[in-house]
């Protein structure tokens, strides 16, 4: 039997770069070997996101760019978190497994009570209850399919000690039930650099977008920022962020060629940085074709999520009735 992978995105933001190569290609790997379910987490996106719109449009971007990318919806169970009604009955349950002070420790909520104090509000002032039971609500997506890895990035990594605790506390209590799982946090893929420099993120508005028009890539490439050195100077490759985003698609040929040139000096940023839009945009283009058919035609996507959902509600239904059995409401 094949052990089950399972990983969920927030829909904030439209998917970058460092989404892509962070998260989505190595998952997408992963489901090669494992029975693997990837879900849009579109109910921990209205934590930040109160504009309904956008948060539909966010979705839909968010499920053509996976499907885009290359996710096989026959192969993997695909579908959004609001979905599937039985995560947050056991996100209830799990909430009375959990201790209190354990979510009083989680680290985006701690980082919220330190703004606050520092500016001499209210610690809570600001915080609404779902910043605070995110960790649980993750949980429940989690251990609502008893799967083995979760692929996340090192930031998620707490989330997933506060799932196992949880996790191990329910079966302390009622029996074994629940899988604990593993995070997967891939040491292999580096975090990819913003155009400033500074990790790519949607917080830090320093993202490339993935799948954009060619005219919108070319512009944001040519705004990676560079030291103002000339044309024949010699440059340091390994301070540069426009030589790291332009390592992660080069061949390693071009790589060692490009550095040799960078330290003799005779290549211009500019030059580079019409060598990696050509990269990007050859890279993107397949991708990009198939994630503006399916943004004009939202329906599609629509089908392949309700497809997905019905076999996620298949996996979840027997085993929330296990749970219930357990705590004897059943
Ligand atoms: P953002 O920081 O833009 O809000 P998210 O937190 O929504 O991105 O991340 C979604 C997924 O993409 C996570 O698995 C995360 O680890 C991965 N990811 C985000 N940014 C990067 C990056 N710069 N490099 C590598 N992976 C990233
Ligand atoms: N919290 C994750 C993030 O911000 C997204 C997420 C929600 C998730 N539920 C999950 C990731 C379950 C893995 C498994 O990136």
């Amino acid at each position: 039997m094949k052990k089950i992978a399972l990983t969920g995105i927030k829909p904030t933001g439209e998917p970058h770069i460092g989404n892509y190569l962070g998260a989505i290609q190595p998952a997408l790997e992963l489901a090669k070997t494992h029975d693997a379910l990837y879900f849009i987490a579109d109910y921990h996106a209205l934590t930040s996101v109160k504009d309904k719109t956008l948060l539909k449009e966010q979705i839909y971007s968010l499920a053509a760019t996976w499907l885009a990318a290359g996710l096989d919806p026959e192969k993997v169970t695909f579908y959004r978190q609001s979905d599937i009604p039985e995560v947050f009955e056991l996100m209830w349950i799990l909430s009375c497994m959990a201790p209190k002070g354990l979510l009083n420790r989680a680290h985006a909520y701690k980082a919220a009570i330190d703004v606050n104090t520092e500016d001499g509000t209210d610690p809570d002032s600001g915080i609404d209850c779902g910043l605070y039971y995110y960790p649980i609500l993750m949980a429940a997506d989690i251990l609502l399919f008893n799967c083995h890895v979760v692929p996340v990035g090192q930031d998620q990594k707490q989330h997933l000690e506060i799932t196992r605790d949880i996790a191990q506390s329910f079966n302390q209590t009622f029996g074994n039930v629940l899988t604990l799982p593993e995070p997967l946090i891939q040491d292999a893929v580096k975090t990819i650099p913003g155009i400033d420099g500074r990790k790519m993120s949607k917080s830090y508005k320093n993202e490339i977008p993935l799948y954009t028009t060619s005219k919108k890539l070319k512009k944001r490439i040519n705004q990676i920022v560079t030291d103002s050195k000339d044309v024949n100077e010699s440059k340091n490759p390994d301070k540069c962020n426009l030589f790291a985003i332009f390592s992660q698609f080069a061949s390693a040929d071009a790589i060692e060629k490009t550095r040799h040139q960078y330290l003799a000096g005779g290549l211009g940023y500019g030059e580079l940085k019409s060598a990696l839009f050509e990269l990007v945009d050859a890279f993107l283009k397949e991708g990009r074709t198939r994630y503006f058919d399916l943004m004009a035609d939202k329906k599609q996507i629509d089908i392949i999520l309700a497809q997905g959902a019905e076999k996620a509600r298949s996996i979840a239904k027997p085993l929330l009735e296990n749970v219930r059995k357990a705590i004897g409401m059943q």
